[in-house]
């Protein structure tokens, strides 16, 4: 049944995905600053690629709202406390966001809005549900190779690239230091984990 959207759900459910992503990119950002401090430039670049991301969607949800500019949009919605000087847990934690965002909210909130009539905003809810599974996907592959101190050593040769210089090595660890640009073995990813590069 189609609603107006003044009265709709679907304006609710916009605005707390807006407050969500909004929230997503600052945790993303704080957490890449508590990676940088321990050397981790690559889970800091994990998170601040994934954080630049939820600010897109952010700006898709809230532009959805345009034709109430000028209102106020009062909402309740419920919003994780994850705070650990564990990065590695860090991950795990934005890994379960990423997945319940993927599962139920935004599966739910594009129901609503199919059912509402707006079929613009259900399908930028599919969609971006689409990408949360990506990204928790990416934070679980990074959690399980802290967890499993893998994040710059293998079993087998791999290709390593330092994300500072581009300088690719090939062995079993990543290198202490690059030997070109001298920075810290915290900036090196499997080259097939980088983007661009495979
Ligand atoms: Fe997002
Ligand atoms: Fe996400």
């Amino acid at each position: 049944m189609a609603v107006d959207f003044k009265n709709s759900e679907t304006k609710d459910n916009l605005m707390r995905a807006f407050a969500g992503e909004s929230q997503a990119r600052n945790r993303y950002t704080f957490a890449a600053a508590q990676a940088k401090k321990k050397n981790l430039h690559v889970i800091e670049a994990v998170f601040t690629y994934t954080a630049n991301q939820e600010k897109e969607h952010a700006e898709i949800f809230y532009n959805h709202l345009k034709e109430l500019s000028g209102e106020t949009i009062h909402v309740d919605g419920g919003y994780p406390v994850d705070i650990t000087d564990d990065v590695s847990k860090l991950l795990r934690m934005a890994q379960h966001n990423e997945y319940e965002e993927h599962d139920s909210v935004y599966k739910a909130f594009g129901e609503k809005a199919k059912e509402e009539g707006f079929l613009q905003v259900a399908n930028s809810f599919f969609m971006i549900a689409e990408i949360e599974k990506a990204h928790g996907d990416r934070f679980g592959r990074f959690a399980e190779l802290m967890e499993q101190n893998k994040l710059f050593s293998s079993d087998k040769k791999e290709r390593w690239i330092c994300l500072n210089c581009g300088y690719i090595y090939e062995g079993e660890n990543a290198p202490e230091k690059c030997p070109v640009c001298a920075h810290d073995k915290g900036y090196f990813i499997r080259l097939d984990q980088s983007h661009f590069e495979n």
